[in-house]
């Protein structure tokens, strides 16, 4: 949890982080933060969508967590996209995060309606000082190069679906090439892919797990991850992966796992720009 990776606008992010999708109730909220940060981990993911930005916040006003060590990460809603709503949402956002400002700020849906307004508020709001980065979330190839028609800056994230059964190496590359660091959701493919036979046999020769081989694979493809978990004893093991290495051969056997398989919902089209091209 020491690596950090250089982000295209010279901002420094934890290559692994912690997803706070799902977890809920206060109590459940501060002791998942103070076992992730006492292990570890400094960025913290949430979303709008999560409902739980407020408990996010008084998590991070009881522990008291210097705020220049932690990376923040919040996410606009579908509903939320616009120039002023998204805004007013983000400013909503920071007052429950109890924040002057997020590390990164993600657009979470790609949607036809404000799709330039939206991105135009990110840029000011980048500008303001509301947040210090600004990416995007579930963007495939098409979404990015439509927002590159009109963007005076592009995302230097892109948080997707990402894991062995959707390597989706195409956009790793695409992203790489534009300087866009892509960013694992559901890193762990929610839970499915632990079965895999590949994944039990990589993980006996190293005495770690199938989970800690999964983020391993994550770490060695130079994609940042934010595992979740709300089990102290789980949370501690996906930070533990520092201290073995895949071989070339062994990623090739996970690389091999993708079947295009998702776990959450397919990213929508955007009509006007799929009609040009
Ligand atoms: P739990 O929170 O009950 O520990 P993803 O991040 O891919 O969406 O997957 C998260 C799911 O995987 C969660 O349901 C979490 O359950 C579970 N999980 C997280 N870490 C581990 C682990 N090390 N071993 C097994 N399951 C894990």
């Amino acid at each position: 949890t020491d690596n950090y990776l250089q982000l295209a606008d010279g901002n420094m992010m934890p290559q692994e982080g912690f997803g706070l999708y799902k977890v809920t109730g206060q109590e459940t909220m501060t002791q998942a933060i103070q076992n992730a940060y006492n292990d570890g981990y400094r960025l913290f993911d949430t979303a709008q969508l999560y409902g739980n930005e407020a408990e996010v916040g008084a998590a991070f006003k009881q522990l008291q967590l210097p705020r220049e060590e932690i990376f923040v990460t919040t996410k606009v809603a579908e509903d939320n996209q616009g120039y002023d709503q998204a805004i007013a949402s983000v400013k909503e956002s920071l007052a429950k995060l109890q924040l002057d400002y997020v590390d990164l700020l993600l657009v979470h849906w790609p949607i036809e309606r404000a799709f330039f307004d939206t991105w135009r508020a990110f840029e000011d709001m980048k500008k303001a000082g509301l947040t210090k980065s600004i990416g995007v979330s579930n963007y495939e190839m098409i979404h990015l190069q439509y927002l590159a028609t009109q963007a005076h800056e592009m995302p230097v994230v892109d948080q997707v679906e990402l894991h062995p059964l959707l390597t989706q190496k195409p956009l790793l590359k695409f992203n790489h090439d534009h300087q866009i660091v892509t960013q694992a959701w559901s890193p762990l493919g929610r839970g499915a892919v632990l079965d895999q036979a590949v994944l039990k046999d990589i993980a006996t020769a190293h005495g770690k797990s199938p989970a800690q081989v999964i983020l391993r694979w994550h770490l060695q493809c130079g994609v940042s991850f934010i595992p979740k978990s709300v089990h102290e004893e789980r949370i501690a093991q996906n930070a533990d992966i520092y201290d073995f290495s895949l071989s070339a051969d062994e990623m090739a056997r996970i690389d091999a796992l993708n079947n295009y398989q998702r776990t959450g919902r397919e990213p929508e089209l955007v009509y006007e720009y799929n009609k040009q091209y």
